[in-house]
């Protein structure tokens, strides 16, 4: 009862708190509950007295400095009108200037001070305005170390000819190339004029002309309001490949009739997750394939998806990484998660989407694989884990890097919730419950209370008997998988089991059935082996299967995981070279922790970490150096 009245009191609250000029905007009333919420604990920005609505950029790209410099101007509402400073989010700018102007346009100049730097938090600009002031000009550079960027020269992309920038914003590191207020409560539109070397292509997450001149001088509009986390610049040598109506690839020139291939399925997935969760609300969605060092699988930017080109092994095993992104265009870009320690609700309500997609366009089997994969990282993150809250959907990150809430728990266990409440409603219920939940909340940031709030309304309920409050509460809080889980099963799994079963023992690996096996089944053969296998069991797999000369990125990271468990050396060289030609985290770290575990992988760890670091992304090193720098770890001797 209580819990029900509360979003109409929230409503009314807001209504109150908020000028009425600003109720006629539609972008304020869509984000009404601020006042009522949490503050993020990753920003400093004073968000209860001003939002950001549009954001304008003018930024210069030079390779030879390793800078952006220019100027951001913030379009502000006031939500409190006697408010004289304007808190912004930074890390590593160095800030020249700053003005600030009234509804006239007129700028004037403005003082301001910069905060002494919090290591996960960056430093607060504190900008003093003048009544009435509802824009500021910041002119600014970025430095070469800002976390967010990564300045390729020519030898580290694919194509060796010409150097490549990229941003990652995602969690906190848009601050540190745009002074701004870096928290997902806040959205705002953006326009922006980037210039380049006159031999470089600049792409963002926004409207572009296609066929624009490489001409060094590009423009960018995002017409939708977005968080700050899905501001998205890379500069390089790119070409661009249609490969449907509104779906197309950016790569280098080398890798772009390959990239088009591998997404050709990328309309079929749109239609499909429409069909589903209701319109594609982006316009285009493009892809851009990065060299090598990107740090993700993966990233949402709206409209131009960033994505690693390990996912390009011509067969389109890992498509997977493209319905997750595009999902993204619903759970997280289009609703999006109020705080970091809401991650799940970004990246749970995803991975569910994901494995539905891949269900629709490519078979159950397939959707089931995804799953089943998932789950079992899943219950070895579980394992790993060492504080009990990071094994629930509701950690408390404040004070804490969000990067660091980054596991396998809110992406696996967050869908296996999902999975739960879909097996127990019923497909068809449920799935309307999501869309109506993408429907209500489009273009705003949402808490777990939220959507808790909703759930008991709409299907618990409603629907009494099928689901607990308690059984819930267990799924968000408890730091067990609760014992009722539907656990993923697939057909082509339990025959690679069979084989794995076989193969321990005893009957030789070259008379294995594998020949059928996509790289999927190879995934699940080399993830359950034993803990611990003889030399000569690796070497009878590496010299059968050919896996240490896998060219298959994936492939490779999960078997050079398994020799780094077992310490067989003679995988060494290449694990040598997978750590040093990919800066894809998710296919090094588990390699890197592996060999941390005794004194001598750590040698081996650290030895092969000096020499790929200067590789690696400043949000890659981070990572590393987190696992090589275990105080328990023991001392190199
Ligand atoms: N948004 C994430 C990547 C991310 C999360 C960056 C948190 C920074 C902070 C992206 O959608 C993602 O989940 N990528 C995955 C892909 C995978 C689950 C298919 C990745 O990179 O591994
Ligand atoms: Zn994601």
């Amino acid at each position: 009862m209580v819990r029900s009245l509360l979003p109409v009191l929230l409503a009314l609250f807001t209504a109150a708190c908020t000028p009425a000029d600003a109720l006629r905007r539609p972008t304020a009333i869509l984000t009404a509950p601020a006042a009522a919420r949490a503050p993020d604990p990753h920003s400093y920005a004073n968000t209860d007295a001003f939002r950001t609505r549009h954001i304008a950029l003018d930024l210069s790209v030079d390779f030879a400095s390793k800078t952006l410099s220019g100027s951001a101007e913030l379009q502000l509402q006031r939500l409190d009108r006697r408010a004289a400073t304007l808190i912004l989010d930074t890390r590593d700018l160095d800030i020249r200037a700053v003005q600030a102007a009234g509804a006239d346009g007129r700028y004037a100049p403005a003082s301001f001070t910069l905060d002494a730097p919090d290591a996960v938090l960056g430093s607060a600009l504190r900008i003093a305005l003048p009544p009435g002031a509802e824009r500021v000009r910041i002119d600014y550079a970025t430095r070469p170390q800002a976390s967010a960027l990564q300045w390729l020269a020519p030898a580290q992309t694919t194509d060796k000819k010409r150097p490549f920038l990229f941003t990652q914003s995602q969690a906190i590191h848009a601050r540190s190339w745009i002074p701004l207020q870096d928290t997902p409560q806040v959205r705002a539109t953006y326009a922006a004029r980037i210039r380049t070397p006159q031999d470089l292509v600049a792409v963002m997450s926004a409207e572009f002309d296609l066929e624009a001149p490489r001409n060094g001088d590009y423009r960018f509009t995002m017409p939708q309001p977005i968080p700050s986390y899905l501001i998205a610049l890379a500069v390089g040598d790119l070409r661009f490949r249609a490969t449907g109506p509104r779906t197309g690839v950016f790569a280098e020139p080398s890798m772009v009739e390959r990239a088009a291939r591998e997404f050709a399925d990328t309309e079929a997935m749109i239609e499909r997750c429409e069909a589903i969760f209701g319109p594609y609300r982006w316009g285009r969605y493009d892809l851009l394939v990065l060299p090598p060092s990107f740090p993700y699988g993966g990233m949402e930017n709206p409209r131009l998806t960033f994505a690693t080109p390990t996912i390009i092994t011509g067969d389109k095993a890992l498509v997977s990484l493209v319905a997750h992104e595009l999902a993204h265009s619903w759970s997280g870009n289009l609703v999006t998660n109020a705080s970091w320690n809401d991650f799940w609700l970004n990246e749970g309500f995803t991975n569910h989407l994901t494995y539905r997609i891949m269900e629709e366009v490519y078979g159950a089997d397939r959707g089931a694989q995804e799953r089943a994969l998932g789950a079992s990282d899943l219950r070895e993150t579980l394992a790993r884990l060492e504080r009990d809250g990071d094994k629930t959907l509701m950690p408390d990150l404040a004070g804490r890097d969000p990067d660091d809430g980054v596991t396998d728990v809110p992406y696996e266990r967050g869908a296996l919730f999902l999975a739960y409440l879909e097996d127990r409603f019923g497909r068809a219920r449920f799935d309307a419950f999501l869309r109506g939940w993408f429907d209500r909340h489009a273009f705003q940031s949402v808490t777990t209370a939220q959507f808790l709030d909703e759930l008991d309304r709409q299907l618990l309920h409603r629907f009494p008997g099928v689901v607990s409050r308690a059984q819930v509460d267990a799924w968000l809080r408890s730091p067990e998988m609760p014992g009722d889980t539907v656990w993923p099963r697939s057909d082509a799994f339990a025959r690679v089991d069979e084989a794995r079963a076989a193969w321990l023992a005893g009957m030789p690996a070259r008379r294995l059935a594998t020949q059928d096996w996509r790289l999927r089944q190879w995934q699940y053969f080399l993830d359950n082996l034993p803990s611990s296998l003889s030399p000569r069991q690796l070497a009878e797999l590496d010299t059968t299967f050919k896996l240490s000369e896998s060219r298959n990125a994936v492939l490779a990271a999960r078997w050079l995981r398994v020799t780094a468990q077992n310490a067989y050396a003679p995988a060494y060289p290449a694990m040598q070279r997978h750590l040093t030609s990919v800066g894809r985290m998710s296919l090094i770290t588990p390699i890197y922790r592996e060999l941390a575990k005794t004194p001598a992988g750590l040698e081996t760890a650290r030895r092969i970490y000096r020499e790929a670091r200067a590789g690696y992304h400043p949000i890659a090193r981070d990572a590393v150096e987190q696992i090589l720098d275990q105080p328990a770890a023991p001392a190199k001797s």
